[in-house]
């Protein structure tokens, strides 16, 4: 048995707006993870250029947190074996032009950078990302 992990997921603002919650968390369920914590929030800016401060020397970054802060957001934590990994295949490559069809950003996506889900990269990522959103405990 592998070892149960804890990821975080942000449907975005474009997915909100879509009408793709149910679609896009029914899709975590499937896979047979739990969703254990749920919250839809309005990102302030500031959390959200902490969130995305690796990229805040990129070109996009403006376009980013405009999009992410552009309407309320769901924030879960999915927990499993190798959620991580699992919820990273179930929503697909960043870029939609190139996340495969079938996936979350495959099946919905069209142009960055909407593409309707952001998830935890690694387990210190998730810690952090967790804490971040729905505080320590
Ligand atoms: P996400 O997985 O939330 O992590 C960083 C986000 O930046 C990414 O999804 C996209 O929304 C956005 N992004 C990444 N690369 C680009 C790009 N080249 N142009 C515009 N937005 C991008």
């Amino acid at each position: 048995m592998s070892q149960v992990e804890q990821t975080f997921v942000m449907i975005k603002p474009e997915a909100v707006q879509r009408g793709l919650i149910g679609e896009i968390l029914s899709r975590f369920e499937r896979k047979g993870l739990k969703i254990t914590r749920l919250a839809m929030k309005q990102i302030e800016p500031s959390v959200a250029e902490v969130h995305y401060r690796h990229h805040r020397d990129k070109p996009f970054f403006p376009g980013l947190i405009e999009a992410i802060t552009a309407g309320p957001v769901v924030l879960a934590v999915i927990e499993g074996p190798q959620a991580i990994a699992h919820v990273r295949n179930l929503i697909g490559a960043t870029n939609p032009l190139q996340a495969v069809p079938g996936s979350i950003r495959g099946d919905f996506a069209n142009e960055l950078p909407y593409n309707m889900v952001h998830a935890s990269d690694g387990p210190e990522t998730a810690r952090e990302e967790i804490a971040r959103f729905f505080g320590e405990e």
